[in-house]
């Protein structure tokens, strides 16, 4: 059995209102918490949403804020039409509640923000695009490329800030804007032909998976390799964090795992995920989210085989090279054998 995570109790300092269904909730992170809660653009929070009784569901929203301009973190949250959680924050939460929450989370993050940026939003994958564009506009020296795609204009979330972050940038941020009322839905054809002078950039997407599609066809047309492009659908768990779950299945097995230069034979429970495994035998692999859309405990398989609950970070390519979620796996053969070197 997986246990409940523990979460923190986080007042929110204000609410804005972004658009008619978007809200910015800007949090008040106490002190003796500033450590667990300090990001990296372009990161998530999972919100803990209280539901039933005494039940919850958990989702992940992104920073919209930047850790660079010394603002407070502030988390964005469009309404999903006919979506609880969603809807339960923007009807529930006001300046002066709680917000329950897992520490930061995710890797659609540049490594340095020095460099030239093309990012691609789709409607509220705009959020974590905004945190890296402040964050690069601080504390990089690079030209940032926003191609920002709406349904229409109303649906626009953070157009001011946008205005008012290019004016002051001066030539550093160009925006162009996609709206589907007037262009018609992003195709590749035209994506390709807006991203083709800033091919040399780095590039990152958000949105819905219909315009991640799109976008990563217009870059590979323009020969941009697919691993170079970090994309970010909208995040859903696949479990909650905060409520123990049944194991699902696998087989019992002997983990052998190389982590920190050391080689160990490990038993490996039936129905328990191999980085529980680790964690229970007192090592210390690398993780964050724990529900399979952060990458951060990937590691490589030598011998065996997994299965994986759930995997929305890991590429078809990068599975074929080995890689697997620690999180996620359950063993399928009596042995197993896994290496992070
Ligand atoms: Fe995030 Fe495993 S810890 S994918």
């Amino acid at each position: 059995m997986t246990g409940p995570r523990a979460y923190h109790q986080v007042p929110v300092a204000e609410v804005i209102s972004e658009t008619a269904d978007t809200c910015s909730l800007v949090l008040d992170v106490p002190p003796e918490l500033g450590e667990v809660f300090s990001y990296r653009p372009g990161q998530f929070l999972t919100v803990r949403v209280p539901s039933g009784r005494d039940g919850s569901v958990a989702r992940c929203y992104s920073l919209s804020s930047s850790p660079h301009t010394g603002d407070l973190p502030t988390i964005t949250v469009k309404r999903t039409a006919g979506g609880y959680a969603s809807n339960w924050i923007a009807d529930n939460v006001r300046a002066g509640g709680v917000l329950e929450l897992l520490p930061p989370a995710g890797t659609f993050s540049p490594q340095a923000l020095d460099g030239d940026f093309l990012l691609f939003a789709g409607g509220s994958g705009i959020t974590p695009v905004i945190s890296i564009i402040k964050s690069a506009l601080a504390a990089g020296r690079g030209k940032i490329v926003l191609i920002y795609a709406n349904r229409d204009e109303r649906s626009v979330i953070f157009g001011s800030d946008l205005r008012r972050l290019a004016a002051a940038a001066e030539d550093r941020l160009l925006v162009v804007h996609w709206l589907d009322s007037l262009h018609g839905a992003p195709m590749v054809a035209a994506m390709a032909a807006l991203a083709r002078p800033y091919v040399s950039a780095e590039a990152f997407i958000c949105g819905p998976d219909p315009y991640l599609a799109v976008v990563r066809q217009a870059l590979s047309r323009l020969g941009v390799p697919a691993k170079g492009v970090h994309a970010e659908r909208f995040l859903s768990l696949a479990e909650n964090p905060f409520e123990a779950t049944e194991p699902a299945g696998g087989t019992a097995a002997t983990l052998e795992v190389c982590l920190d230069g050391q080689t160990r034979q490990l038993p490996w429970p039936a129905g328990t995920r191999m980085l529980d495994v680790l964690i229970d035998q007192g090592l210390d692999p690398p993780f964050s989210c724990r529900e399979g859309i952060c990458g951060a405990c990937a590691c490589q398989i030598t011998g065996g085989k997994v299965e994986m609950a759930h995997n929305e970070v890991l590429e078809a390519e990068d599975v074929a090279g080995g890689y697997i979620l620690a999180c996620q796996s359950l063993a399928l053969t009596p042995e197993v054998r896994v290496t992070y070197e």
